[in-house]
């Protein structure tokens, strides 16, 4: 028996165009009213069909996020979206910090706070990604990585309200490849006891820690029975219907 709800997030990456938008009204449908009060969805699609995606899922209860949002308010940014260009496109989540802006756009841990710290301005809940490469875990450094990553990349002040990590190993994205279930119990337990430390206990007990890295219907079940795993960030699988709400089903 859970204690928090878990959240099952589709990060669609830069895949998607409007006529995709089919996939999102297809979980809606299939988002079964015996699964509405379990688990909460989100569909992070790409910033070009955000308001679209919103629109198409209002009154349906699944959430949109971007992939990203600017620490900047607004202004001379070419090619930045702001945190309150998210939120008036309907979003609730922004993704902020996950390894392919971290490693392809250098984002240090202090540029994913801040952004982080921008979408809770505007009220979106951001959901900060870490993850250690294969390098550092075959190091023996993934659990210090992540939790410097944690300390680095975190707002103050956060609550289970304002906030959801994401443990992605960034071995594990996009490549069928997992950690074992007691690799990922020693990481989330670690990321609640750092959380814990920057925010408190009670506030750290009730965040989301989702686990994210190649999430499949088939491997679903056994990661987000893992214990302080609340649901999942969903790559590949999040492009299909089907698939995105058979890892829903697995977190109930
Ligand atoms: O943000 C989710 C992601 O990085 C995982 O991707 O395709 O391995 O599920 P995938």
């Amino acid at each position: 028996t859970r204690s928090i709800r878990p959240l099952v997030a589709g990060n669609w990456k830069m895949n998607g165009l409007k006529a995709d938008l089919a996939v999102a009204t297809e979980v809606a449908k299939g988002y079964a009213p015996e699964l509405k009060g379990k688990v909460d969805l989100a569909i992070c699609p790409p910033a070009s069909l955000l308001f679209m995606a919103s629109a198409a899922l209002i009154g349906s209860r699944i959430a949109t996020g971007g992939q990203d949002c600017s620490a900047q308010g607004s202004g001379a940014f070419t090619g930045e979206v702001s945190a309150a260009m998210l939120t008036d496109a309907g979003a609730t989540y922004a993704i902020v910090g996950h390894s392919e802006r971290r490693t392809l756009h250098g984002e240090t841990n202090a540029i994913v706070k801040a952004k982080a710290e921008a979408a809770q301005k505007e009220l979106l809940v951001p959901i900060v990604c870490v993850g250690e490469t294969r390098e550092e875990r075959e190091a023996g450094k993934a659990l210090a990585i992540v939790r410097r990553q944690i300390r680095g990349s975190v707002p103050d002040g956060a609550s289970a309200a304002t906030l959801v990590v994401a443990y992605e190993p960034v071995w594990a994205i996009g490549t069928g490849l997992t950690p074992t279930a007691q690799d990922v119990a020693e990481m989330h337990a670690a990321i609640r006891a750092e959380l814990g430390k920057l925010l408190g206990k009670a506030a750290a007990a009730g965040v989301r820690l989702l686990y994210g890295g190649s999430v499949k219907p088939s491997n679903a079940a056994e990661l987000m029975n893992v214990a302080n795993v609340d649901g999942a960030l969903v790559g590949g699988a999040s492009l299909k219907a089907e698939e995105f709400l058979a890892i829903a089903k697995a977190c109930v």
